[in-house]
């Protein structure tokens, strides 16, 4: 099955539908009762047609907010108010003292690197079961991102593993929120204290979780949001910091603005920098979107249970576990793990396939980080060769296994936060068709 990435799936999973839609069979939306027994992959009616809730959700006020930076022409934030109306509210939606809008959570989590002063020779904790992007910020510092295996039960960062990966060049533990899910940060925070790390938490996919009732990028000693299209608060790209320390809020400020000093003369420069500014009109989308966040994740929430009680009685699915100091998901991703020796060994590809023919868009998300071609390369690469030596990156080679990841990234499958925005009807339908593949797994692995 062609791998698909999270910008084609957004582009599919409405249309995906409606292409079944329009092939005639829209009379059998709703479809569940009509739905026969012989599965769309091999020909029969699919458990659905009707396409999920499209993203992102325009309204008026989104129009009115972009237009009125389109009018006022002051594009740039060093000009305008949005940007910093946007920060003054993410920060207050978060409990936050300081936020800082970036363009993007990649720039976000490069800005708090170098406010961490994450340096060549240093080493950052990070999961492999991430986007790159949490991991190509470290190779960026020119330092060495440690990989901790996954607890596969929560697809998270396993947090009691990361005593043993601690090296005399640790110096930062980068967790992620993974698919909206708070890790297990009492533990992450234990070991972070007890090692004298800093602790940045990835809570790009993780828009208003909770840990012990405290919103997530909160708790470290920073944390970084995106705001890319597929995001749960979307601006097209976009990208926050937050933080309640003041002399790094500065150190970010400075970094993402050329290295300005704060106050100081715009042609005057305190360090090196680079430009990571949100623009105005990313801003004034935000702030639009902002206004039916906290509805559509209490929606996202109440569905999200209910299809887990139903999956849960699947044999065979196993929805991801949270952690008990989880007070909110976000649920950007709906993620469970498929057990195909209770689908009459069908492998997870053919199951992926017969779920999307039967209106379900669905996918099995990440690959095993820790061996994509990107570290060795990078490894490889003259910068990299400068500063380790063979044997400094002999050992960081060894080290670099993390074989429940491995496991995991063969059993994973993802439904996203979209298909969440829907209605308890569309949740029974998830469950009816996997049920309805449970029961004609046999014929169709033989098929
Ligand atoms: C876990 C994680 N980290 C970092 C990023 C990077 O964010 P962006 O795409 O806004 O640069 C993303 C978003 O795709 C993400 O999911």
């Amino acid at each position: 099955m062609k791998r698909k990435s999270r910008r084609e799936f957004f582009s599919t999973a409405a249309a995906g539908a409606a292409a079944l839609a329009a092939t005639g069979r829209a009379g059998l939306f709703s479809a569940s009762p009509r739905a026969t027994e012989t599965l769309a992959v091999l020909g029969g009616a699919p458990v659905r047609t009707k396409p999920f809730p499209s993203w992102p959700v325009v309204k008026e006020n989104d129009e009115k907010s972009w237009a009125d930076v389109l009018r006022i022409g002051r594009w740039c934030r060093l000009d305008g108010s949005y940007a910093t109306r946007f920060e003054k509210a993410w920060a207050e939606a978060l409990g936050a003292k300081y936020c800082l809008a970036t363009a993007s959570g990649t720039t976000a989590l490069l800005t708090s690197l170098n406010a961490l002063d994450i340096a060549p020779g240093d080493e950052v904790l990070v999961p492999p079961y991430t986007f790159v992007a949490t991991v190509n910020v470290v190779f960026m510092q020119h330092a060495l991102p440690v990989f901790v295996d996954t607890d596969r039960e929560t697809f998270q960062m396993d947090a009691g593993k990361l005593e043993a990966a601690i090296t005399p060049r640790t110096r930062c533990i980068l967790p992620v929120h993974l698919g909206g899910s708070p890790a297990d940060l009492d533990t992450i925070l234990a070991v972070a204290k007890a090692h004298n790390l800093t602790v940045l938490e990835d809570a790009c996919q993780a828009h208003l979780a909770e840990w012990k009732h405290q919103k997530v990028s909160t708790i470290g000693d920073l944390g970084c949001f995106s705001f890319q299209a597929s995001k749960n608060l979307n601006s097209g790209e976009g990208g926050a910091i937050l933080t309640n320390n003041q002399e790094l809020i500065e150190r970010c400020r400075s970094f993402y603005n050329n290295g300005r000093g704060a106050g100081t003369y715009w042609a005057s420069y305190v360090r090196n920098g680079c430009n990571h500014r949100m623009t105005e009109f990313q801003a004034a989308l935000l702030l639009a979107q902002m206004s039916r966040l906290q509805a559509q994740s209490e929606l996202r929430t109440q569905n999200a249970e209910y299809l887990t009680r139903q999956l849960r009685e699947i044999p065979g699915i196993t929805p991801a576990r949270m952690y008990e100091g989880t007070t909110r998901n976000a649920y950007h991703l709906y993620m469970f793990r498929y057990d195909a020796s209770r689908f009459q060994g069908l492998p997870r590809e053919r199951f992926l396939k017969a779920l999307e023919a039967e209106g379900i868009p669905c996918s099995y998300g990440y690959t095993p980080l820790n061996k994509e071609p990107f570290v060795e390369n990078t490894l490889k690469s003259r910068g990299f060769q400068k500063i380790y030596t063979e044997q400094e990156l002999a050992s960081y080679r060894e080290r670099n296994h993390c074989p429940e990841n491995d496991r995991l990234c063969g059993e994973a499958v993802w439904m996203y936060q979209t298909m969440l925005l829907g209605t308890k009807q569309d949740m029974d339908q998830i469950a009816e068709a996997i049920r309805k593949i449970q029961k004609s797994a046999g014929e169709l692995a033989r098929s």
